[in-house]
């Protein structure tokens, strides 16, 4: 069986301050959960929510890293650094990445690698856009993106990975993937790591969806048998929604 995991994306929100009253307030309401949850909350953040978030059942992630461990990279962040603060896992290749700040699938294999290296949980994005989808070339993309992003990792690092399938037409439209298509693609997702890593590695590697998950729709989508869970944007800004879908 595998575990449920709930990772919540501030993506450039929450001030210091609020991080700290959510995390307090998430910590006691999800206090018995089995499932994993984890916070990927912005660089300024991570200091404050990794001291509040000590001795409860929430973990904390940063939004990205450089590949790098250190050097004249100004303004980046390695994943060094992330770990000696005690953070857990750092999402990859999220699709506003790849879209604002152009990174390619071969990036987002450097900082894949780089993030087990530096004994990091990556969380790798994949999704199609609306066009791709359209087109009809869908699965295409998605296991294309996932074989070039996890390329040269043993089977041992897989464990430690963790897959979202984001299409990027359901990030932040209120447009949610059925949980039927939703399921289908992970399960291709699924396919291609059987493909390149064998099958006791798709069987028990975590892939969530992700994509205007609500308390609304949460319920269904993680009760699919191929999809483990989601990474919730703006849902996981306001503490009663992000609640709702971790206990769904
Ligand atoms: P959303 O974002 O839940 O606001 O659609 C998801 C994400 O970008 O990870």
């Amino acid at each position: 069986m595998r575990k449920k995991v709930i990772a919540g994306n501030w993506k450039m929100n929450m001030l210091p301050n609020e991080a700290i009253s959510f995390i307090e307030k998430l910590a006691h309401m999800v206090e018995k959960t089995e499932n994993e949850v984890i916070l990927c909350v912005p660089y300024t953040d991570l200091f404050y929510s990794l001291l509040t978030a000590q001795n409860t059942n929430i973990k904390i992630g940063a939004q990205n890293m450089h590949w790098e461990e250190k050097g004249a990279y100004t303004g980046e962040i390695s994943g060094k650094m992330l770990k000696s603060l005690g953070v857990e896992y750092v999402i990859i290749g999220h699709s506003e990445r790849r879209q604002y700040f152009l990174e390619t699938d071969e990036i987002v294999n450097k900082k894949t690698k780089a993030a087990l290296k530096n004994e990091l949980k990556p969380i790798v994005c994949v999704g199609e856009t609306l066009e791709q989808r359209e087109t009809g070339i869908q699965e295409q993309v998605i296991t294309t993106q996932t074989k070039l992003a996890l390329e040269g990792l043993d089977k041992e690092q897989l464990q430690n990975v963790i897959v979202a399938y984001e299409p990027v037409w359901a990030i932040g439209t209120g447009k949610t993937a059925t949980s039927e298509d939703a399921n289908e693609a992970i399960k291709s997702i699924r396919n291609q790591i059987e493909k390149d890593f064998g099958r006791d590695v798709s069987e028990s590697i975590i892939i969530l969806y992700g994509g205007s998950v609500k308390p609304e729709n949460s319920k269904e989508l993680f009760s699919m048998s191929d999809i483990d869970g989601g990474l919730v944007g703006g849902a996981s800004l306001k503490v009663d929604d992000f609640e709702k879908i971790i206990l769904a």
